[in-house]
C-alpha cells in the first residue's frame, strides 16, 4: 500500500469514502496502519481516553509531542495528524507555527486545529510555511466553557451559516480538509457539496466524504460512548476477563506452569 498524503487524500473526495480514527500510541497505531486506517488523528481526546482527564483542555504540547512521536514510530501508511492542544495555537501566530513545526519534527504529516473564520489568518500563515492543516468546525471541544458544555452546534439558521461559513473560509485559508463535529447532518451534507476539500465528520451524518471514530469508541474500551458512536468490538469486556483470568491463574497457582 502506498502512504496517504495530503494529495492522496484531496482526490479521494468524490471517489472514496475513508474511514478515519485517532491513536495515542505505537501498538495501536501499527495495527491501524496495517488494517488500512489512511489517517491516523494523535486526538487532544488522548486527554479523556488515556491520561485520565475530564476534558481535553489540560492536554500539552509535550503530552501531544511524545503521543505524535508513538503513533508516527508504528504507522507506516497512515497519514498522521497532530491535533494542536488547547492554548499551543491561540498563544499568538509565532508560537503557532512553532508548535506546529514541533509537531511535523515530531513525526506528523500535517496538524490539526479547532476553529473556523477567526483562526483562517493563521491556517494561511500555517500552510505557506508548508505545514499542512486539517481544520475543525462546528462543535469545538476545546471551547466547552465559552458553550457552557458539550452541545450540538448549527442548529438555528444563522448558526448554520456561521459554520457554513468557517468551512468556506478554512477552506480559502488552505487547509487540505475539514473535520465537521457535532452539527445537523443535512447542514454536513450541505458544507461537504459546497467545498472542494473533503469533510471528515463526527456526529455530522452519513454525507461527509471520511468519518473519525475515536479509536477507544471504535474498539469498545470506553463503556461511556457518545450515542453516534459505533462499537467495532468489546475490549473493556475481553481486557478485564484477561486481567482476572492472569490473577487468578497466579492465585491458584496454574502460572507459571
Ligand atoms: O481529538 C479528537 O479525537 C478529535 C475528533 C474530531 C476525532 O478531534
Amino acid at each position: 500500500m502506498k502512504k496517504w498524503n495530503v494529495a492522496s487524500v484531496r482526490a479521494a473526495k468524490g471517489v472514496q469514502k475513508l474511514g478515519c480514527c485517532t491513536a495515542y500510541d505505537a501498538c495501536f497505531a501499527r495495527l491501524a496502519d496495517a488494517a488500512g486506517v489512511p489517517i491516523l488523528l494523535v486526538g487532544d481526546s488522548m486527554g479523556n481516553n488515556v491520561l485520565g482527564y475530564a476534558t481535553t483542555l489540560p492536554v500539552t504540547i509535550e503530552e501531544t509531542l511524545s503521543a505524535t512521536a508513538a503513533v508516527a514510530r508504528g504507522a507506516k501508511d497512515a497519514l498522521v495528524v497532530a491535533d494542536l492542544p488547547f492554548g499551543s495555537y491561540q498563544c499568538g501566530d509565532d508560537r503557532a507555527v512553532a508548535n506546529a513545526v514541533r509537531c511535523l519534527q515530531a513525526g506528523a504529516d500535517a496538524v490539526k486545529l479547532e476553529g473556523g473564520e477567526a483562526f483562517a489568518p493563521l491556517i494561511k500563515r500555517l500552510t505557506t510555511a508548508g505545514i499542512p492543516v486539517l481544520a475543525h468546525v462546528g462543535m469545538m471541544p476545546q471551547s466547552v466553557n465559552a458553550y457552557g458544555g458539550f452541545r450540538k452546534q448549527g442548529k438555528t439558521s444563522e448558526a448554520a451559516a456561521q459554520v457554513m461559513r468557517d468551512a468556506r473560509a478554512v477552506e480559502a485559508a488552505g487547509a487540505f480538509a475539514v473535520t465537521l463535529e457535532c452539527i445537523p447532518s443535512a447542514l454536513a451534507a450541505e458544507i461537504t457539496a459546497a467545498l472542494k476539500i473533503v469533510t471528515i465528520g463526527v456526529g455530522a451524518g452519513p454525507s461527509c466524504d471520511a468519518q473519525w471514530l475515536v479509536m477507544h469508541d471504535l474498539l469498545g474500551l470506553n463503556e461511556t460512548p457518545p450515542p453516534f458512536a459505533k462499537k467495532y468490538a468489546a475490549l473493556a469486556e475481553t481486557v478485564r476477563g484477561a486481567f482476572a483470568a492472569y490473577v487468578a491463574d497466579v492465585a491458584a497457582g496454574r502460572f507459571p506452569a
